[in-house]
């Protein structure tokens, strides 16, 4: 299946994500993944994009859309791919409806008082990118990765200012994805709410998976 996870930051589309495409065999393109390994990897599209993503603004279209035109062109995603968090402005998926036609999108829902909570709490494995939160989903061993052992990180984006800036940003250009999708016949509410286990069941059932 070719999918797109749509839905505010911090609603669990990297978590979900991951789930399904080990569930599935599909390829999980996350362009924030992406951007982040570039900045860590001090290239020139990671000198680029730094100050943008840690104040929470959008990468210019441009660079995104290249980004994941090269990435979809992999063989690994032959057999299906699932892109989390692009497109996030009409732009990008008009690009999008250009290079590929996608099965499906959906749209994780969660209010903007959990999504702060979330993002606050939140730990990230800086190798395999494994995700954590400190009170919903905590490592075995405090700020230590249960897979392999690295220390987690604090991701720069997730001080409140840029949360707040954040949810902003998406409220004004990624949340018009919701009836450019709706109009097309391509979009499916998910309420992102529940704990993980209980959220991929009703992916499943969304997605008509077994
Ligand atoms: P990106 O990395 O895509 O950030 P985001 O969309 O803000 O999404 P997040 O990664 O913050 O949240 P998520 O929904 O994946 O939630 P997660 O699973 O981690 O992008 C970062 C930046 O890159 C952007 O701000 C922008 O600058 C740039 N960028 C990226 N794509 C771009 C594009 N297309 N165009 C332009 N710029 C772009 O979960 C969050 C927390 O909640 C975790 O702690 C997790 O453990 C916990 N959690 C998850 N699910 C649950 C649950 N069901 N119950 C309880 N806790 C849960």
């Amino acid at each position: 299946m070719r999918l797109i996870f749509l839905g505010p930051p911090g609603a669990g589309k990297g978590t979900l994500a991951k789930m399904l495409a080990s569930d599935q065999g599909s390829a999980h393109i996350s362009t924030g993944d992406l951007f982040r390994e570039a900045i860590a990897n001090k290239t020139e599209l990671g000198l680029q994009v730094k100050a943008v993503i840690e104040k929470g603004d959008l990468v210019p279209d441009d660079l995104t859309i290249k980004l994941v035109e090269e990435r979809i062109g992999r063989p690994d995603c032959a057999a299906g791919f699932i892109l989390d968090g692009f497109p996030r402005t009409i732009p990008q998926a008009e690009a999008l409806g250009k290079l590929v036609e996608v099965d499906g999108t959906v749209n994780f829902q969660l209010s903007d008082e959990v999504v702060v909570g979330r993002l606050s709490g939140r730990r990230l494995c800086p190798s395999c990118g494994k995700i954590y939160h400190i009170i919903t989903m905590p490592p075995k061993k405090s700020e230590i990765c249960d897979a392999c052992g690295s220390g987690l990180i604090i991701r720069k984006d997730d001080q409140i200012d840029s949360i707040k800036n954040r949810l902003n940003v998406y409220k004004d250009q990624t949340e018009p994805l919701i009836a450019y999708y709706t109009k097309r016949g391509l979009l499916q509410d998910v309420d992102a709410a529940p704990p993980p286990d209980a959220v991929f069941a009703e992916l499943k059932v969304v997605l008509k998976i077994s």
